[in-house]
């Protein structure tokens, strides 16, 4: 089979998306495929149609990749794709709606509201503490934690160089532990905590940096919490209608035993060392075995 790796692209998390594919990239190869890397551009329609590959392999993550639109493109183009098709991915990468349907599957949330990024710049939108966030991006870029005592809101959000949208979510800050988990086609792969290195969360340097963060995998909690974020894994990845691989992100608070589902991310990072392969390896899947998964599961 003749396997494109869609990568890169222009959303904010271009870097992670080169990384994720030259890694799948390599690990598809290493299990026979014929592989053209493909780094996705505004023309990728004309590109693939002369490629004409047997299959897609999207690692990309964020906007134009994880949100619907390469999958339209694939769609029209008749060529099947791994991960999430076009409305699961249009779905999840909007946090407010994908809660609003999660929830509605008996998945708790946190409370959270819709503000742009003027007013929650202007005056704290919930009582501190409080999380905002960019309603449609990935990798924490644009997170910001308002502080319990904090007096004004902060006021990076309102500079003209803010790289992530007008809209951003607002949502009462859970303490605790922050964990996550990975579902394959109608399976969970486990729960893995993760302790950023430094900083006050797992945000983007902690992701990406080396020894940025832990991973505690699987995780160290009560059995009964392990299940029941394998449970509420699986209900969002069926509520919004995911395909292939998707990891739904929690947060955990032990002495008030509070769980909430964040969001489900339809392109998770799949470097060799991101969270999806680390739970499938725990699994019993290595890498390579993972990624030929996920291209025999492709389809329209
Ligand atoms: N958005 C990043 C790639 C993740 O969820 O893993
Ligand atoms: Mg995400």
């Amino acid at each position: 089979k003749h396997v494109a790796v869609l990568m890169g692209g222009w959303s904010v998390e271009r870097e992670v998306s080169l990384n994720s594919g030259a890694a799948c990239a390599r690990a598809l190869e290493s299990v026979g495929y014929r592989v053209t890397r493909v780094d996705v551009q505004r023309d990728i329609a004309e590109v693939l149609a002369k490629l004409k590959p047997d299959v897609a392999f999207n690692a990309l993550h964020g906007r134009f990749g994880e949100d619907g639109t390469i999958q339209g493109v694939l769609e029209i183009l008749r060529i099947p794709y791994s991960h999430s098709g076009v409305l699961a991915s249009a779905l999840a990468i909007r946090k407010d709606r994908a809660k609003t349907v999660v929830k509605a599957a008996g998945v708790p949330v946190a409370h959270g509201v819709n503000v742009s990024r003027f007013a929650a710049a202007r005056t704290h939108v919930l009582p501190p503490p409080y999380v905002l966030k960019p309603i449609d991006e990935g990798s924490s870029v644009g997170v910001v934690i308002v502080k319990k005592g904090r007096e004004h809101p902060p006021q990076e959000i309102a500079r003209p160089d803010w790289p992530c949208g007008e809209m951003l979510l607002a949502e009462t800050f859970i303490a605790g532990r922050e964990l996550t988990c990975a579902v394959m086609g109608d399976r969970s792969l486990g729960v893995t905590e993760i302790q950023a290195a430094t900083g006050e969360f797992y945000d983007y340097d902690a992701k990406y940096a080396k020894g940025g963060s832990i991973h505690i995998c699987p995780a160290q909690i009560l059995p009964k919490i392990y299940q029941q974020i394998e449970e509420c894994a699986l209900t969002a990845h069926q509520a919004i209608g995911c395909r292939g691989v998707s990891r739904s992100d929690f947060r955990y608070h032990d002495e008030s035993d509070t769980l909430v589902w964040l969001e489900v991310n339809t392109q998770p990072g799949m470097t060799e060392t991101s969270l999806v392969p680390e739970l499938a390896a725990h699994a019993g899947l290595d890498f390579g075995e993972l990624v030929k998964w996920m291209v025999e599961d492709a389809s329209l």
